[in-house]
């Protein structure tokens, strides 16, 4: 598609050479003479970019540009602004109002050019990034709950998310540590900027550390040139550590350095690099236990402690259970096309009576797959195919596991997600412990509790 561009100038033989000039690049035009008409061509014409002459009749190129300030959406419309008097004031006026740069007449032509191509550019990545932020955004959008448990924690979180203090979110896996996250990174004054996350457990130590500082170059073999780390790219924004009680303790004591002066060095560095960054950690381990146990810094945690905010477990909000169960079957049927599906009474009834160990993350891959695998449009509590909890396992231990019937390869990732999250719960979402009694390596069973999410 061509781009369209409004050119605004009073002088005939201008427009006449720019238009010329930008139709022979490929360019659309449109044509105004004075401010009114420039303005009204915007709205009907919707051009992609403006050339606009600053010293125009009646209502100049500055009033052109304040009245366009105004107007959703032409608010955002890249301006570069045209001046005959190679007058600098008036330019750095209409960069204040919003133009994105100016030309001085004489125009030189190639010079023009480039700077067209390069607003055009930089308007279309500004567009793709807002766009991903909207599909991001609106995947982590909502926090659904009515339980007051959730509701002292929003409101605990937004009154957070106004100051730039770190923020500590605990509680057991699937809870909704990371929407926290990222919903106080949206209410804070850094939304428009990067919310980098982290997973402190997903990588080595070294690649971590390489992760979160960077390194320069000749740091190690291949570093073939210099790279920014995660925390230099949040730079005005907020940073997420995940699974932050899987830290080792040599990072821990880097991190600490972060939190306290808010520098650091790249990996085989020693140049300092300041950065401003917002801190939110997560964990389902008990930190304070780490801490007495030495697997945690004590200073470390005081500093990322400043605000903790406690994620309940689903079975202690039971109210919240059949809200998010429909907020989660709307999402799959939109997804999967199949709209119109609903829970039958007696599904509500077992997933309300469900303990959720895995909270909401399994809630809401109970949904997903109830959505997949029902024929019918109403949702029977067979198809939800819950786990069975302890209690009833003992009471009745010859009775079939509600999987058995699936095909082989998903009746056992069943059975091992089942038993999975049965240590998980006995562990109390303590994964060193859950580990433990399965006979597993922690790394190993972090593993396992990744693919399962995914
Ligand atoms: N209150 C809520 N309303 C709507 N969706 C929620 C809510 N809480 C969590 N979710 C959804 O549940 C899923 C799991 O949440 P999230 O990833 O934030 O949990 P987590 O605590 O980070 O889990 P883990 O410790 O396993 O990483 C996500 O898809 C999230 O969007
Ligand atoms: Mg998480």
């Amino acid at each position: 598609m061509k781009a369209k561009i409004l050119i605004v100038d009073d002088d005939p033989d201008i427009v006449m050479m720019l238009e010329d000039r930008l139709q022979a690049s490929g360019y659309e035009t449109v044509i105004a003479t004075e401010g009114q008409q420039a303005l009204d061509q915007i709205v009907h014409e919707s051009p992609q970019l403006i050339l606009l002459d600053l010293t125009l009749p009646k209502l100049s190129g500055l009033d052109v540009l304040k009245r366009l300030s105004h107007m959703k959406p032409a608010e955002s419309l890249p301006v570069i602004v045209m001046t005959a008097h190679a007058s600098i004031e008036a330019a750095v006026e209409a960069m204040k109002e919003g133009a994105y740069d100016f030309l001085t007449k004489p125009l030189d032509k190639d010079h023009l050019l480039i700077v067209i191509r390069k607003a055009l550019e930089r308007d279309a990545l500004r567009r793709q990034v807002a766009y991903l932020r909207s599909e991001v955004d609106g995947r982590y959008a909502s926090i659904v709950g009515n339980s007051l448990s959730v509701k002292s924690v929003v409101e605990a979180a937004q009154r957070a998310a106004k100051s730039d203090a770190s923020v500590l979110l605990l509680g057991e896996s699937g809870t909704g540590k990371e929407l926290f996250a990222r919903s106080i990174h949206q209410w804070s004054h850094r939304c428009a900027m990067p919310l980098i996350v982290i997973n402190c457990v997903a990588l080595t130590e070294t690649l971590l550390e390489n992760e979160l500082f960077g390194h320069e170059r000749g740091a190690f073999t291949g570093a073939d040139r210099q790279q920014k780390g995660k925390l230099e790219m949040a730079d005005g924004g907020t940073v997420f550590l995940d699974e932050i009680g899987d830290m080792s303790l040599s990072l821990q004591a880097k991190l600490l350095r972060v939190l306290q002066d808010r520098e650091f060095q790249r990996v085989g560095g020693s140049k300092t690099v300041s950065v401003n960054i917002r801190i939110i950690a997560a964990t389902n381990r008990d930190l304070r236990q780490a801490v007495r146990t030495g697997q945690f810094r004590e200073d470390l945690y005081f500093r990322l402690n400043v605000v903790a905010l406690t994620l309940p477990p689903l079975r202690e909000r039971q109210g919240d259970v059949i809200p998010l169960a429909q907020f989660f079957l709307e999402r799959h049927t939109r997804d999967a096309k199949r709209p119109g599906m609903t829970l039958s009474h007696a599904a509500m009834d077992a997933l309300t009576r469900y303990p959720w160990p895995g909270n909401i993350r399994e809630l809401d891959n109970v949904i997903e797959r109830a959505v997949v695998l029902s024929l019918t449009d109403t949702i029977e509590p067979e198809i939800l195919a819950l786990l069975p909890d302890d209690a009833s396992l003992r009471r009745n231990s010859d009775a079939p596991l509600p999987y058995v019937n699936l095909p082989y390869h998903e009746s056992m990732e069943q059975h091992s997600r089942y038993i999975i999250a049965r240590a998980m719960e006995k562990a109390e979402g303590n994964q060193t412990k859950a580990a433990e009694s399965l006979q597993l390596q922690r790394t190993y069973l972090a593993r396992l509790l990744k693919q399962q999410k995914e």
